[in-house]
């Protein structure tokens, strides 16, 4: 087994679960705010993020690699608005898809389990950078009508609770 490209899941593993926390942190920050429907928003979010970690951590046992927890830093805390948060989760996001475009890259041709596995995240990523730059196109349209915010909290209330992705089986 190359440990290399196992050790880089693992990491990601533990980015995503970084995630959540990031997440979660927004999600109180705008529960601050009174923006209910964008804090049900971030915590479907979370839960995502956690699936995501989770099937990175099956993957892993089934191939006989024992996942390793890592220290999580502390989310940034206060944020200057909604239109500031959702700024931060795209910026957030890209990296997340830099990190698993990498991961392919290295397997490629060196373990086609891993390439095959990753595949799923990578399609994933395209649909997560799409949804938060529709939020950022809207807050930047609206600015500072809390009107319009609050009609957009309300859309985003909607969303359902997340249940868990079929990623590798
Ligand atoms: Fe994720």
């Amino acid at each position: 087994m190359d440990k290399k490209i196992f050790d880089l899941i693992n990491e990601q593993m533990n980015f995503e679960f970084e995630s959540a926390y990031i997440y979660k942190a927004m999600a109180a920050y705008t529960d601050d705010l009174d923006l209910d429907g964008f804090t049900t928003w971030l915590d479907h979010q979370v839960t995502e993020e956690i699936f995501h970690g989770e099937g990175m951590k099956d993957f892993l046992q089934s191939v006989g690699y024992k996942p390793v927890y890592t220290a999580i830093p502390e989310p940034q805390g206060d944020y200057e608005s909604v239109l500031d948060v959702m700024k931060k989760a795209l910026e957030h996001e890209k990296e997340v898809t830099r990190r698993i475009t990498n991961i392919a890259k290295e397997a490629n041709g060196v373990d086609e389990r891993v390439r095959s596995f990753i595949q799923w995240y990578i399609d994933e990523q395209v649909e997560e950078e799409e949804t938060f730059n529709k939020i950022i196109t809207r807050l930047e349209r609206v600015g500072d009508d809390w009107h319009s915010i609050y009609i957009l909290d309300a859309e985003l209330g909607q969303r359902p609770e997340p249940t868990e992705p079929n990623i590798a089986e």
